[in-house]
C-alpha cells in the first residue's frame, strides 16, 4: 500500500524574519522569507516594530509559500510553528496564527523549538548531500545563541556549552556598529574581510572554562583599541577597514573553533556540523572544511538559505514531531526563553 503523502506548513517568526515553508516528507517545496528592513536605521531589532511587521507580512508570506509549492490550502495536513526562544511579541504572532489555522482547518499543530530547527536543517533533502549520523556535534551560532550541541537523535539534544554573555552574531554585529556599518553588520564584516589581512591586528581572547564562550570582553577590547587609534588618526577606521574586519573575524572564529575542537576530541566525535545565521560566514565555512581534513572529521555545512532564520527548518522539525505524535493543543503559548 502506498503511504499517504504529508504536507506540513512551517511558520517562523522568532526575530525579524517572517517565513513560511511547505515540506513534503524531507523535501522542501517552498521557503518564503520576508526580512524586515524597518530595523536598519535603528542599528538593531526593535521588538515592537518586529511584531507589527510580522502581522503585516505573515498572511502574504503563507499564501506565497502555498502557491510556490503548487498545492492547495486544503492539502496541508499539519502546521509547525516556532514557540521559542525569541522575541515574545514576534513569537506570539506566529503562534496565534498557527492556533487559528489549526482550529479552522481541524489539523494538528507542532510547537517547535527554534534551536532544534537550526540543527535539523541538516536533514532537509539536498541533491548529492549526505546527512549527519547520530551522535554528532553542532555548533549553533546566531544573533541570539552560541551553543555546542550534542545531537543524539532528531529531538534529543544536549547543550554542552554556551555563551555566558554575547552571542557570536552579536560580537559580529556590535563590532560592525563600532566600525560604522548598518545592522546587521555580520555579513558586511565577512565581505570586507575577503580583501583584508587577518593577521594585522591581535585582540585578546577570553579564557572561560569548559565548553562555554564569552564575547563581551572582545567587544570592549576592540572598542578601546579603536578609540585609542582614532584619537591619533581620525581616518584610522577608513584606512584600515578590511584589515580590521579580517582580524576581528579571524579572532571570533578562532574562539568558536577552540571550544568545538575540545568537545570533539573529549567526546571522540568526528561528525561535526555548523548551523545558525553566523554559519553563513565564508571563513567559518572554509575553516571548518580545513579542520575536517586535518582531523579526519566529516563536516556538515548548511545551504545559505537554511543558515539564517527560515521556516524550512521549522517545517522539517515539525515533521519529526508529527511522526512521533508530539502535538500541541490550543492552550499552547509562546515562550521567549526556551531551552533545548
Ligand atoms: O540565525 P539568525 O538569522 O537569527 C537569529 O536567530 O539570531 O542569525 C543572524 C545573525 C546576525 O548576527 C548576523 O550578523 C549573522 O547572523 N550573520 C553573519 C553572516 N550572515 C549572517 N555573521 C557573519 N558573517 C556572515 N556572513
Ligand atoms: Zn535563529
Amino acid at each position: 500500500m502506498r503511504q499517504k503523502v504529508t504536507f506540513i506548513l512551517g511558520i517562523e517568526s522568532s526575530c525579524d524574519d517572517t517565513s513560511a515553508a511547505i515540506i513534503k516528507n524531507e523535501t522542501i517545496l517552498s521557503n518564503v522569507i520576508a526580512s524586515q528592513e524597518v530595523h536598519k536605521k535603528y542599528g538593531g531589532v526593535v521588538p515592537e516594530l518586529a511584531s507589527r511587521a510580522h502581522q503585516q507580512n505573515l498572511i502574504p508570506v503563507v499564501n506565497q509559500a502555498i502557491e510556490d509549492a503548487g498545492i492547495k490550502l486544503e492539502d496541508i495536513d499539519a502546521i509547525a510553528f516556532t514557540k521559542g526562544p525569541g522575541l515574545l511579541g514576534s513569537l506570539v504572532v506566529g503562534t496565534s496564527f498557527a492556533k487559528s489555522f489549526a482550529l479552522a482547518r481541524n489539523i494538528p499543530m507542532m510547537d517547535v523549538n527554534h534551536m532544534h530547527g537550526h540543527v535539523l536543517a541538516h536533514f532537509i533533502d539536498e541533491e548529492g548531500k549526505e546527512k549527519p549520523r547520530f551522535p554528532f556535534l553542532c555548533l549553533t551560532v546566531s544573533g541570539g545563541h552560541t551553543q555546542i550541541v550534542l545531537v543524539k537523535d532528531y529531538l534529543e539534544m544536549e547543550v554542552l556549552g554556551a555563551t555566558i554573555d554575547d552571542a557570536a552574531g552579536e560580537a559580529f554585529d556590535k563590532t560592525a556598529k563600532i566600525l560604522g556599518f548598518p545592522y546587521p553588520g555580520g555579513p558586511l564584516i565577512d565581505k570586507h574581510s575577503q580583501v583584508g589581512n587577518p593577521d594585522r591586528f591581535e585582540f585578546a581572547k577570553p579564557s572561560i572554562e569548559g565548553y562555554n564562550y564569552s564575547f563581551s570582553g572582545l567587544k570592549t577590547s576592540i572598542l578601546y583599541f579603536i578609540q585609542k587609534e582614532v584619537q591619533k588618526n581620525e581616518k584610522f577606521i577608513e584606512e584600515n577597514l578590511s584589515d580590521l574586519c579580517a582580524s576581528v573575524q579571524k579572532t571570533i572564529i578562532n574562539i568558536l573553533f577552540s571550544k568545538l575542537k575540545k568537545a570533539a576530541f573529549d567526546l571522540g566525535i568526528s561528525q561535526i556540523a555548523i548551523a545558525g545565521g553566523v554559519s553563513a560566514n565564508s571563513r567559518l565555512r572554509s575553516e571548518l572544511e580545513l579542520l575536517g581534513k586535518k582531523h579526519g572529521w566529516k563536516t556538515f555545512i548548511p545551504k545559505f538559505e537554511y543558515c539564517t532564520d527560515n521556516a524550512a527548518m521549522i517545517a522539517i522539525t515539525g515533521k519529526y514531531m508529527y511522526e512521533k505524535n508530539i502535538f500541541a493543543d490550543q492552550t499552547v503559548a509562546a515562550i521567549s526563553r526556551l531551552n533545548i
